[in-house]
C-alpha cells in the first residue's frame, strides 16, 4: 500500500491505493485543490506539486502545464499513485478573502440557543460561520466550500449529486462545517460540542446538497424546488457534532434560484422595514436579486456564469495572493493592485471589472466589447483576451438586464429606486464606480449603492439571536413574487440592450 506524505506544510503521512488519483486522496484528507471542471482535466486549476511514483503526465497535463511539469507541478485530477509519493497541495488561499462581517441593525435579543449558538452561511464558493453566546459574538471562521472539487457552479454539483455523488457532496460540506464549529469553540475557549443551536443559510441548491435532499427538481424545467426549507432539523442528522439534542434551523428560500441566503440578507439589510423602494443584489455565479417596492417583494435570479468568481477566464483565479484585484488608469497605462504584495499571477472578479473599465477608458476596447488587439496585457503572463471580454459581457448584461426587468414589472424606472444594496463576497470588493461604468448595474443607481458585506451570514445570526425573525423571514419569503426571466420578453430585450459597455 503506497504511503503518501502530504506537506501542509507540516508533513502528514497517509496510506493510499495504487491507482488512486491525487485529487481523491487530497479530498479524503480534507485538502482538496480547486477543481472548477469537476476533475475532467479541462480547467487546469487543480495544480499541486508532487514527486515520487506517479503516473506519466496525461495529454491534458502536458497541454495545461507545459514547462511546469518539469518543476513537479501536476494536475491532481489526472495524476494517479503508482507507489510512495510526496504532495504539496496548493494552500487554501481563498480563506483570506472570505468576507465574514456584514451589516446588522440593532435589535432586541431573544436567542434561539440556550448557551451557545452558531450561524453558518453555505456559499457556493465559501463557507462562513459565527459563534454567539449570551454576551454576543464569540468567534468567526471561514473555509472554502469543499464541494468545489465536484465543480465550481451549482449546476455541475447538482449534476454530480444526480450521478451518485449526493452522499459525498453532503459529507464533505458537513465535515467542513463541523470543522469550523470545532475551531470556533476552541477559539472561544469552549469545550467541543458546546453549540446547542444552529441557523444555516445558503442558496436553495446548497441547502439541498447539505441536507441530502434530492436536487433533481432544480436541474430541469419547470425548475421548481419541492422543498424550500424554513424548517428545523436535528443537528445530529446533519453530523455536525453539536451538543446532545441540538437543532438546526434552515431559513426559508424564495424559489429554486432565490435562496435562503437572499432571505437572510434581506433581513440584515433592513430594507423591508422601510417605506423606500430598494433593490438588493447578490452577484456570484448567479445574480440573485430582490426588489422591495410598495410593501411588496419581487425577486429573480439570472445566470451570470463563473467569471465574477474568477473562474473560466484565461487568467482567472480566486481572490488569493497573486490575484490582480484592482486596476486603475494612470499616465495612459494601467496600474495594478495585487493581493498579498506579490507578483501578479492571475485576475479575480473585482479585478476583471476594473480591467474592462480601464480598457474602455484607454479605448483599447470599444463599446461593443471588441479589442483593438488580440489581447490586452496587464502584466507578465496575465492578460485579458477577447474571449474573456465576451464572458464578462454576457455576465454583466445578464445581471443588469435582470435588475431592469424586475424594475419594469414593478412599473419603475431606475430613478425610482432609493437604495441599491449589494450583498455577498464579490460585491464587497467591487469598485462601484467602475462596475457602473461597464454596466454591471443601472448607472443611475451608482450614488445610491451601499455595500452590505456578508449580509446572508448576518441575517442568519439575527435569527439565531432573536427567535421572532424566523417567522418574519418565512412570511417575507412566502410573500415574494418570483419573476421567471427565462420566459420574460422584457428581460430578453434588456439583455441585448445591456451588452454594450
Ligand atoms: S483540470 Fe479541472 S479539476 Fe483538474
Amino acid at each position: 500500500m503506497p504511503r503518501v506524505t502530504i506537506h501542509l506544510p507540516s508533513p502528514l503521512v497517509v496510506e493510499a491505493q495504487v491507482g488512486q488519483k491525487l485529487s481523491d486522496l487530497l479530498r479524503r484528507e480534507g485538502h482538496s485543490p480547486d477543481m472548477p471542471c469537476g476533475g475532467k482535466g479541462r480547467c487546469g486549476k487543480c495544480r499541486v506539486k508532487a514527486a515520487g511514483r506517479l503516473s506519466a503526465p496525461t495529454a491534458e497535463e502536458t497541454s495545461a502545464l507545459g514547462g511546469l511539469l518539469a518543476q513537479g507541478v501536476r494536475l491532481a485530477c489526472c495524476t494517479a499513485l503508482e507507489g510512495d509519493a510526496e504532495v504539496w497541495p496548493s494552500a487554501d488561499e481563498a480563506v483570506g478573502r472570505i468576507r465574514l462581517d456584514g451589516v446588522m441593525p440593532a435589535f432586541e435579543k431573544a436567542p434561539l440557543f440556550a448557551r451557545y449558538g452558531a450561524a453558518v452561511d453555505i456559499g457556493t464558493t465559501t463557507l462562513a460561520a459565527a459563534l454567539y453566546g449570551e454576551s454576543g459574538l464569540l468567534a468567526r471562521a471561514a473555509a472554502p466550500n469543499p464541494q468545489r472539487t465536484f465543480g465550481a457552479d451549482v449546476i455541475t454539483r447538482v449534476g454530480a449529486a444526480m450521478q451518485g455523488s449526493a452522499g459525498a457532496l453532503a459529507a464533505c460540506v458537513r465535515s467542513a462545517i463541523a470543522g469550523l464549529l470545532r475551531g470556533m469553540e476552541r477559539d472561544a475557549g469552549l469545550a467541543p460540542d458546546s453549540i446547542d443551536c444552529l441557523v444555516v443559510t445558503g442558496n436553495t441548491a446548497m441547502l439541498h446538497l447539505f441536507t441530502g435532499e434530492d436536487p433533481s427538481p432544480l436541474s430541469a424545467a419547470p425548475f421548481e424546488a419541492k422543498r424550500l426549507f424554513g424548517e428545523w432539523v436535528e443537528a445530529s442528522a446533519l453530523e455536525l457534532g453539536c451538543a446532545p439534542g441540538a437543532r438546526a434551523y434552515l431559513p426559508r428560500c424564495m424559489s429554486a434560484f432565490v435562496g435562503a441566503d437572499i432571505t437572510t440578507a434581506l433581513l440584515a439589510s433592513g430594507i423591508c422595514d422601510k417605506p423606500d423602494t430598494a433593490l438588493l443584489i447578490d452577484i456570484g455565479t448567479n445574480g440573485e436579486m430582490a426588489l422591495w417596492h410598495g410593501g411588496a417583494l419581487r425577486c429573480c435570479s439570472t445566470a451570470a456564469g463563473p467569471a465574477f468568481e474568477g473562474a473560466g477566464l484565461s487568467c482567472g483565479m480566486q481572490g488569493a495572493p497573486g490575484a490582480v484585484d484592482h486596476v486603475t488608469v494612470e499616465n495612459g497605462g494601467v496600474r495594478l493592485h495585487v493581493l498579498g504584495e506579490t507578483a501578479p499571477r492571475g485576475i479575480c472578479g473585482s479585478g476583471i471589472v476594473d480591467a474592462l473599465a480601464a480598457m474602455k477608458e484607454l479605448e483599447a476596447m470599444d463599446e461593443t466589447g471588441c479589442l483593438d488587439e488580440d489581447e490586452f496585457p496587464l502584466a507578465d503572463g496575465v492578460c485579458i483576451t477577447q474571449k474573456d471580454v465576451r464572458m464578462v459581457q454576457l455576465a454583466k448584461s445578464a445581471v443588469c438586464a435582470g435588475a431592469k426587468a424586475l424594475l419594469h414589472h414593478a412599473g419603475l424606472a431606475a430613478e425610482g429606486v432609493q437604495c441599491l444594496a449589494i450583498a455577498g463576497g464579490f460585491g464587497s470588493y467591487l469598485d462601484l464606480h467602475r462596475a457602473a461604468s461597464i454596466g454591471l448595474y443601472p448607472a443611475e443607481l451608482e450614488h445610491r449603492a451601499v455595500v452590505l458585506g456578508n449580509a446572508a451570514l448576518s441575517g442568519a445570526a439575527m435569527i439565531l439571536q432573536n427567535r421572532a425573525f424566523a417567522a418574519r423571514t418565512e412570511a417575507l419569503a412566502n410573500s415574494a413574487h418570483t419573476l421567471d426571466l427565462s420566459t420574460d420578453p422584457v428581460f430578453m430585450d434588456e439583455y441585448v440592450e445591456c451588452m454594450e459597455f
